[in-house]
């Protein structure tokens, strides 16, 4: 009988050996470990037939056996499992190296918000964040730009309800703020704006980043030496700055700020559509209508305020010629940053 067991032992160790899949091991089961039948619980069964004097030893051999072979059967149900989750069908290699874990990163439109926002930081202004469904007020008439206001037909707003709309700038902001606080201030206000809009420079959904300074005296050389010393900061090199003569209703006098296309030079190309300068932004003294809506006194204090297309820069930073690419969400393209 101890022979019987030592072979037994020896035949389901080279039988669990070969089993690779859930139904194999099944089988291991019933034959060697069943209840009924089970050729091992058989051997154990004839226990009884054995003499008094061999029994405890061959009983004590019996259950050591049938122990291990329990605890190889759990092992390989175990290992079996954990193959079956991580899709492996056939045999499981053990020293296959796992499986690589690619790290995801910031979408580049976040990466050059993020480094806007910590130039301005450097230059003392605050951070402060609004909300994207904005109501008519906060997002027109607080800036001066009252209801069948020509001005507003360049906004192609997207409408929740007559006086709830997605914002198109940043600039709610600015009233937002300067209502509930007494100047000095200096902040900036990043955050995605809507417009029914689409080309290649172009998107429905982008990102701004406003700002504004209010105080005793300020002006407009003010605004031109923030935002210069921001540009520089920006593009890592002195580029040429052009303020153009422009209108908003909620700045006067009021400028788009461009600066030297760095995709063709200034030579002209498809991005700055031959014109070799790109708008980056608008901009302006804040207009003292605005500033008498939130209950300052224009006599006493000023201020400038600005917003620009986080997009627009980070394509001129990295001299990209289709803005539409940012929303593709193509990884081959964002991995690159
Ligand atoms: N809100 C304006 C726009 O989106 C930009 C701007 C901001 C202009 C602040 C002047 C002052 O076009």
């Amino acid at each position: 009988m101890e022979n019987e067991l030592l072979r037994l032992k020896q035949e389901a160790e080279e039988a669990l050996g070969g089993v690779q899949n859930p139904a194999q091991l099944e089988a291991f089961r019933v034959k060697y470990l069943g209840r009924k039948g089970g050729l091992l619980t058989g051997v154990l069964r004839q226990l009884g037939a054995v003499s008094p004097e061999d029994r405890p030893r061959l009983g004590q051999l019996a259950n050591d056996i049938k122990q291990a072979i329990e605890g190889r059967f759990d092992e390989k149900k175990e290992l079996l499992g954990s193959a079956l989750q991580a899709g492996a069908s056939g045999a499981v290699d053990l020293s296959l190296p796992g499986r690589f874990l690619p790290f995801g990163k910031l979408h580049p439109v976040t990466q050059v918000m993020e480094e806007i926002c910590s130039i301005f930081e450097g230059l003392g202004f605050a951070v402060a964040e609004g909300p994207d469904v904005e109501s008519d007020y906060y997002n027109f008439e607080a800036l001066n730009i009252p209801k069948h206001h020509p001005a507003r037909d360049m906004h192609d707003t997207f409408y929740v309800t007559d006086s709830i709309l997605l914002r198109t700038h940043t600039s709610p902001m600015q009233a937002r703020i300067m209502e509930k606080q007494d100047p000095p201030l200096r902040y900036i206000a990043p955050g995605k704006v809507y417009r029914c809009d689409s080309d290649i420079t172009h998107t429905p959904m982008f990102h701004q980043v406003e700002g504004f300074l209010v105080d005793k005296e300020v002006s407009f050389a003010d605004l031109k030496g923030v935002l210069t010393s921001f540009t520089h900061k920006m593009f890592e090199k002195e580029l040429a700055l052009r303020f153009r003569p422009s209108f908003f209703p909620f700045t006067e006098p009021s400028a788009e700020v461009d600066i030297a296309c760095v995709i063709c030079g200034g030579s002209g190309c498809r991005v700055c559509k031959r014109t070799g300068w790109l708008e980056i932004l608008g901009s302006g003294l804040i207009d003292p209508e605005v500033l008498k809506m939130v209950g300052y006194d224009p006599d006493v204090y000023s201020g400038f305020a600005f917003g620009l297309g986080v997009e627009r820069i980070a394509m001129l930073k990295y001299g990209i010629d289709d803005i539409r690419l940012y929303y593709e969400n193509d990884l081959r393209f964002l991995s690159q940053f």
